[in-house]
């Protein structure tokens, strides 16, 4: 039996944190990957916009390196005033962590912070508005929530000489994407604990886990990729057959 964890169900305002503060090195030379263009418009202003249209969002922080702000300002330039209205940006720091870390202070110093908070990578443009509600639904019930995905590749562990170790249980495993929903209160908390802290934490809910937070994982979306190398900027559901690729 899995048993829900009861927060509360609190059913106060849901803010939003788009991470856009990397450098995008593994994606290739040029601007970093989250201002270069896809399918006619910046990553980031669709990654923004999925968040900026929902009405159950009621603001969106966006978290920006300092050299990076005139390609910011480009990429939300468009945005009608309805929705820069309940826009903000605060600079990045040097590592995701550090970014989110950001994002959380400077919701948590406002009059009005947030019941929950979702973190979702400017990388992943592609997230649907439906895989945005479940996460704050999940948050609401289980205080940390994250969208997974079951693998389909076997996923072995592999020692520093590429000897394989140990083949992991296939049906226990799940990839893991952004956003992730957290109760605002216990995520602020967490990341305030975790700084200075040597463990390498590459998403928040490891953060979350590491404070002793239980996670939920809920149904994430096979399209909600990460653009992380030059190839990915082609859209996931969008790729031509293989059959096309060696014609
Ligand atoms: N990110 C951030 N601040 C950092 C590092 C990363 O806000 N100091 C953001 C990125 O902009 C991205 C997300 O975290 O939206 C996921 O990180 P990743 O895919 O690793 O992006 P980059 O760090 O930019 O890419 P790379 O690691 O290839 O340099
Ligand atoms: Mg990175």
């Amino acid at each position: 039996a899995c048993n829900g964890t009861d927060t509360g169900a609190d059913q106060g305002a849901t803010d939003a944190i788009i991470v856009a503060a990397g450098r995008g090195e593994r994606a290739g030379a040029g601007a970093p990957k989250q201002y270069r263009d896809l399918d006619g418009e910046p990553v980031l202003l669709r990654s923004l916009r999925g968040f900026l249209t929902l009405p159950d969002i009621r603001r969106v922080v966006v978290v920006v390196r300092a050299e990076d702000r005139g390609l910011f300002d480009a990429a939300v330039a468009g945005l009608g005033a309805e929705y820069s209205g309940r826009l903000m940006s605060v600079d990045g720091g040097a590592t995701r962590q550090a970014s989110v870390r950001h994002g959380l202070e400077a919701l948590a110093s406002m009059a009005s912070p947030p019941a929950q908070v979702l973190i979702h990578d400017a990388a992943r443009p592609w997230a649907s508005a439906a895989l945005i509600l479940r996460a704050i639904a999940a948050a609401r019930t289980h205080g940390a929530a994250v969208p997974g995905l079951a693998v389909s590749d076997t996923i072995k562990s592999v020692d520093a000489c590429g000897q394989v170790t140990a083949t992991l249980p296939r049906p226990a495993l799940r990839a893991i994407q952004t956003p992730q929903a957290f109760r605002f209160a216990a995520i602020v908390d967490a990341h305030r604990r975790a700084v200075g802290e040597p463990a390498e934490f590459t998403d928040d809910a490891a953060i979350a886990e590491w404070a002793g937070l239980p996670v939920h994982v809920f149904e994430g979306e096979a399209a909600n990729s990460k653009i992380t190398h030059p190839h990915d900027f082609q859209t996931p559901h969008c790729q031509p057959p293989a059959a096309n690729l060696i014609s």
